[in-house]
């Protein structure tokens, strides 16, 4: 299972850099927006960093709009990944670019069928956002499985994105599902790492070690 941080606070993403185990960064106009910089000098800096796939969303909401957009971020970088709503603009954007060699993100994921139609455009990645499902009342959890059963019954090979992933037991059912990449905020990635009796257990280690020997 791949992991991603979605964030654009820079120095959350040297923290998760430096654990040796992050292959990607998820951003989106709203996490910019909370940061107040230029995004794409943000995304550059991002990219000096981390050499795994990095989702640049667009503003756009047209065709148009999208490709233009588009055409700017992909020159920032090469492991730059073009972040595309799932609307009828932004699955013709997917099958244009991904045509033409280049990868997208496709977000706002809520619905399985959102999920076949952009694996048959040529999406490299597909974000369902399951913490938002479970907002309304339904399961976040279900959306993954379904997809996943498509994209295993066709074999499509647009990657599953869990995305907008709230605690570590949201990680926990996404690797049992078979999610391919998890995007999680540093909180998460820093929770995954946590447990109690490793606590207790490692401060009794060193207890006894130094009862014994001193120290
Ligand atoms: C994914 O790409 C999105 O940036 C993100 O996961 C949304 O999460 P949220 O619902 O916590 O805002």
């Amino acid at each position: 299972m791949e992991l991603y941080i979605d964030t654009a606070n820079i120095n959350e993403i040297k923290e998760a850099a430096a654990l040796g185990v992050l292959d990607g960064v998820t951003t989106n106009p709203s996490l910019i927006a909370k940061e107040g910089v230029d995004y794409n000098k943000r995304l550059a800096e991002i990219c000096e960093v981390v050499k795994g796939p990095v989702s640049a969303e667009v503003i756009s909401t047209d065709y148009a709009g999208m490709m233009k957009e588009a055409a700017v971020k992909r020159k920032i970088a090469d492991n730059i990944v073009i972040k595309l709503p799932i609307t009828i603009d932004g699955l013709k954007a997917c099958k244009a670019l991904s045509d033409d060699g280049v990868r997208t993100n496709m977000t706002l994921c809520f619905q399985p069928l959102q999920a076949l139609m952009v694996a048959k455009a040529g999406a490299f990645l597909v974000s369902p956002f399951i913490g938002r499902v479970d907002d309304v009342g339904e399961d976040g959890m279900d959306l993954i499985n379904r997809i996943r059963q498509i994209y295993d019954n066709y074999g499509f090979t647009t990657k599953l994105l869990a995305a907008s992933i709230r605690h570590p037991k949201h990680m926990v059912d996404c690797a049992l599902a078979g999610a391919d990449v998890a995007t999680v905020p540093m909180s998460v990635i820093k929770q995954m790492l946590q447990h109690p009796l490793t606590d207790t257990g490692l401060k009794k280690f060193v207890e006894d070690y130094k009862k014994a020997f001193g120290g």
